[in-house]
Formats: C-alpha cells, sequence, structure tokens
C-alpha cells in the first residue's frame, strides 16, 4: 500500500489560539472601542502562540510559537473586523494560517490589493483583468446558473462606486460589508453559504491569509496589488515586485502543508460567533489542512471561572 503515516495536524493545536482571540475580543462586542478590541485579541493570541509546537514566523520577523518542530510562516489576523466587533456587527473573526517557511507571499509596501475569490468551480472561469461582467457571466456559467442568481460580496467603500454599478449591470446580487473580507472569501467556497464570490480592493494580509484557506477548502484567488499612489508604487517595484503581476492562490502561498484555523467573533456567514452561558462560553471555529483536504468544525464549551483562574485574565 503507497502513502505516508498520518502526522500532526498543527491546525488543531491552532484552534487554540483563534479561540483565545476571539473570547479575548468577544468582550468588547457592541462596545464601540475598536482598539480595545483588537488589543485584547492580539494579547490573548500571543499568549497563546506561543505554546504551538513550531518555529514560526510572522511577516515583521517576529518568532512565534514555542521554538520547537517545524519551521514555517505564520500569518495571523486576532481580530479580522475591529470595528465590526466593536458597532455589534456580524462576520468578525479571529484567524490565524500557517505553511512551510518562506511560502508566503511578502508584499512588501502594498497595503492593498484587489481579489477575487471563488470555490472550487470558479477557479479557472475568473480573471481579474477582465471586466467584472465577464467574471460574473463565466462563474456563473461554470456553476450552471443564471448570472442573477450570482452573490457577489463587496467592501463598501468610494473606490468601488463603478465595480459595484458593473456588477449589478451584469446581473450579480451585490452584498456590501463594511469590513471583513476574510471570512466572505472563505464562504464563497464553502457550501451552503450563499456566497459565490468575493469582489474587490481590500487587505494584502487578509488576501494571503484567505489564499491560505482556499488552499485547505479548495476554492482559489486571483489577486493583484494596488499601489495607493506613485510612491507606493515605486517602492514595490524597487523591491521587486510587479504590480500589474496576476497572483494566484499558489502564487500567494507556494507551501504544500497549509493550516488555518479561524474562530467566530460576531455571527457571520461562515461561523457564529462567541456566545455566553451561565459560567461559560461558546465559540465555533473551522480548522483546515491543505495536505489533506481535511475541514473540521470545532464547537467549544469553555469554563470561563477556570480560565480566569488559569490564566489570571478575563474572557467576559
Ligand atoms: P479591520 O482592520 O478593522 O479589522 O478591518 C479589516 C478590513 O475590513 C479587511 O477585511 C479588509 O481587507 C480591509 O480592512 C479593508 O481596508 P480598508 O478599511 O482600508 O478599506
Amino acid at each position: 500500500m503507497n502513502g505516508v503515516t498520518p502526522d500532526r495536524n498543527l491546525a488543531l493545536e491552532l484552534v487554540r489560539v483563534t479561540e483565545a482571540a476571539a473570547m479575548g475580543a468577544a468582550r468588547w462586542i457592541g462596545r464601540g472601542e475598536k482598539e480595545s478590541a483588537d488589543q485584547a485579541a492580539v494579547d490573548a493570541m500571543r499568549l497563546m502562540l506561543d505554546t504551538v509546537s513550531m518555529d514560526g514566523m510572522l511577516f515583521n520577523g517576529e518568532e512565534v510559537g514555542d521554538g520547537t518542530g517545524p519551521a514555517v510562516d505564520v500569518a495571523v489576523d486576532p481580530l479580522e473586523g475591529t470595528r465590526l466587533t466593536a458597532l455589534g456587527q456580524p462576520n468578525a473573526i479571529a484567524v490565524i494560517a500557517v505553511a512551510e517557511r518562506g511560502t508566503m507571499f511578502f508584499p512588501g509596501a502594498a497595503v492593498y490589493m484587489e481579489k477575487i475569490a471563488v470555490g472550487p468551480q470558479g477557479i479557472d472561469a475568473i480573471d481579474i483583468t477582465a471586466p467584472p461582467a465577464d467574471n460574473i457571466r463565466a462563474v456563473a456559467k461554470a456553476k450552471g446558473v443564471s448570472t442573477r442568481e450570482i452573490s457577489v460580496v463587496v467592501l463598501e467603500r468610494d473606490r468601488h462606486d463603478e465595480l459595484i454599478g458593473e456588477l449589478r449591470d451584469a446581473g450579480a446580487k451585490v452584498n456590501l460589508i463594511r469590513d471583513g473580507d476574510v471570512a466572505p472569501a472563505i464562504a464563497a467556497a464553502s457550501a451552503g453559504t450563499g456566497v459565490d464570490m468575493l469582489y474587490g480592493i481590500g487587505g494584502t494580509p487578509e488576501g494571503v491569509i484567505s489564499a491560505a484557506a482556499l488552499k485547505c477548502v479548495g476554492g482559489g484567488i486571483q489577486a493583484r496589488l494596488w499601489p495607493r499612489d506613485d510612491e507606493e508604487r515605486r517602492k514595490l517595484v524597487e523591491a521587486g515586485l510587479d504590480p500589474a503581476r496576476v497572483l494566484t492562490t499558489d502564487d500567494l502561498v507556494t507551501g504544500n502543508d497549509v493550516f488555518v484555523a479561524a474562530t467566530g467573533v460576531t455571527t457571520g456567514s461562515l461561523l457564529r460567533g462567541v456566545r455566553y452561558l451561565p459560567n461559560g462560553a461558546v465559540t465555533d471555529s473551522i480548522v483546515m489542512r491543505s495536505r489533506s483536504g481535511t475541514v473540521r468544525r470545532v464547537e467549544a464549551t469553555h469554563a470561563l471561572d477556570k480560565l480566569e483562574a488559569l490564566t489570571g485574565r478575563q474572557y467576559r
């Protein structure tokens, strides 16, 4: 019989990291203080991250993990949707992605990238250099539905006014979101979410994390760096980055052993948010690995009094 012996699935350790970040942030849901929410998520994530058996490195060169185990790149967003959390709005998550060292795309000075994320049927249909209407038609055809049945999630930003008009003219339903484009990118590739595509310009780290997740769940992303001005463009070119280059899922994460974990902070299309019980909290997470293709849902009940006694931190 061919094959390899099953090894450790790092994502199962990583889910503790995102659960901790989500519970840290959840204390701040609806309190109008996005910095406090973000800080709480960062602090909680950091504490748990160093227990994970890995020799991890963040984009900024910071080492994370306990230093043992595989050398890996680590991309984190302790709170993806700081404003969503502060305003008590849907789709805020805590997320982490890990891949072999040197395999995650480094976007240099680029804060933003254009992105189109789709599920497995749409991967070969999309072309980020083509007009939005062509992409809607191509994805509808690939899915065997009419363009009127295609739901596209777009960040509500002035820079997207033209895009939104073109998507609507093509027949698509446009779901505008205030923030948080990682969850809808994953949702586009997950059955039963009602999301077919994520389209538009958003953060570059979020793009890399989305690519890692899409690699695991079997969807795809196309992206292109989107410099905000000539100065940023010049910096990118000087650093050897080509803003015209179309980046695929595999360009953004070239590794083949990718792990992603995400936990809901507020309830959205992908995950339920943190829910409180009389003396506990329930978290909903998704845990995935590209090599095996396994996607797990993890519902955890946390005994907050015990956690508070163990860690000395407040969870409610
Ligand atoms: P937060 O930093 O408030 O968590 O917002 C995240 C986010 O909405 C991402 O999901 C998105 O990619 C990016 O910000 C968009 O950036 P901008 O708000 O500058 O348009």
